[in-house]
């Protein structure tokens, strides 16, 4: 794992959508897998922009969501393929038809989970996977006690997760109780993983996803077993963290970011 801390939100997520640009760049049909929460709506903000004034080309990428709440049809505001589309889908040039989010409406909700993972295989596996964290550590809507084995499945939202969620809502009571998420195996299983969070209240579970020991208690602390994972902080974010001057350090001067210090890396 490395971990990146940048100096405000607004950088760690330029950054992230460099990142994200650099791989489109690399490979024009990559499979990338997408996030949702208020952190990733800026990262989605640049992208549209890039594509907007950069030509920044979706056209050949297919994309697979992490996760999608039970019950909330496509035109719920609060449904995930609701925000893709608003944030994302429609700001780009994505073929939809290429847009993947587990189906929360499937009549067979086990079936439908099944389905989501052979797609993935079938579009060769997701080659960057976007991650935000939750506040009890959950990615995606792994919740505490996720095992770093499962693969997508329905879960059952924590009391923590619920709390966060529900100012989406009109009342508490209407975030749902469940949601299909990809597994935590279904995750490691991307070929990099790109985790992004800032603000000071992420600090604590931050810490123990990156430096705290791997436990189900906090399924991104599984990332630590990714060979190729990237950690994307702002100063807020990273606050807690012990080795902090170190991972400053690795993105001034390790060669790989150089392309990234100066913002744009495909210039
Ligand atoms: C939801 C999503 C997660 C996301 C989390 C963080 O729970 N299921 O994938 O990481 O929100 O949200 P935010 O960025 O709003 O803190």
């Amino acid at each position: 794992m490395e971990c990146i801390i940048r100096p405000s939100a607004e950088a760690a997520v330029q950054l992230v959508a460099r990142i994200i640009e650099q791989e489109l760049h690399v490979r024009p049909n990559s499979v990338l897998g997408l996030a949702t929460g208020r952190t990733m709506e800026s990262v989605y903000a640049n992208l549209a922009r890039m594509h907007r004034d950069e030509k920044l080309d979706f056209s050949q990428c297919c994309t697979f969501n992490l996760d999608e709440y039970v019950g909330l049809p496509a035109n719920d505001p609060n449904s995930y393929r609701y925000y893709m589309n608003k944030h994302l889908f429609s700001e780009v040039n994505l073929d939809l038809r290429n847009t993947h989010l587990p189906d929360g409406m499937a009549a067979d909700l086990e079936a439908a989970c099944a389905n989501f993972e052979k797609l993935i295989v079938q579009c060769g596996g997701i080659d960057l996977q976007l991650l935000g964290i939750g506040r009890d550590g959950h990615m995606g809507f792994n919740e505490p006690l996720s095992a770093f084995r499962s693969r997508t499945r329905v879960k059952a939202l924590s009391p923590l997760t619920l709390a966060q969620n529900a100012p989406q809502f009109s009342s508490p009571e209407k975030v749902p109780r469940r949601a299909i998420t990809m597994g935590v195996a279904t995750i490691l299983d991307a070929r990099r993983c790109l985790l992004l969070a800032t603000g000071a209240d992420k600090a604590e579970i931050v810490a123990q996803a990156v430096e705290g020991p791997m436990t189900s208690m906090v399924s991104a602390s599984a990332l630590q077993l990714h060979p190729r994972c990237v950690v994307v902080l702002d100063e807020a974010a990273a606050g807690r963290l012990k080795q902090a001057d170190y991972y400053r350090w690795i993105f001034e001067n390790e060669p790989e970011w150089k392309p990234f210090r100066t913002g744009q890396p495909g210039k």
